[in-house]
């Protein structure tokens, strides 16, 4: 995979985020396991707590797309340092996608990658669901 590819991207998509309250654009990108790209950005909403993340938004499309295995997520916010998933993108990705490693790109060339269950350990997961 072409990771020069990913970054333009990334670039593109964030720009387009809807963020006109926080004023911080984050773009992702998710790569399913035929190599699709799957591609969001954060929307933000005036009632600000439905707002929705740029890793919810790629995993969402995805999923509507049809895609159902994946091995990475890129992620691109402003600044100049790589931002890592929050919380809520971290438990969903979890569940639709726990294999994925995760890759924190700055615009400047920074780079970090874990994989997911190194960000989310001791998850919770379907299997707690038995009662
Ligand atoms: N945001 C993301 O899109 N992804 C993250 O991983 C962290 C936060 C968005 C949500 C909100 O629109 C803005 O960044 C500020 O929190």
């Amino acid at each position: 995979m072409d990771e020069d590819k990913i970054v333009r991207l990334l670039k593109d998509v964030k720009r387009e985020a809807l963020a006109i309250y926080s004023n911080f654009r984050v773009g992702a990108v998710l790569v399913s396991e035929d190599d699709r790209l799957i591609s969001g950005f954060n929307i933000e909403s005036s009632s600000y707590g439905l707002t929705i993340c740029a890793e919810r938004v790629a995993l969402f499309k995805a999923l509507t797309e049809g895609a159902r295995r994946f091995k990475k997520i890129y992620i691109m916010a402003d600044g100049t340092e790589p931002c890592p998933p929050c919380g809520a993108c971290r438990q969903v990705l979890m569940d639709f996608a726990p294999d994925i490693e995760v890759v924190m790109l700055s615009e400047d060339g920074k780079r970090k990658a874990f994989p997911l269950r190194d960000l989310l350990p001791h998850a919770f997961n379907n299997e707690n669901l038995r009662f």
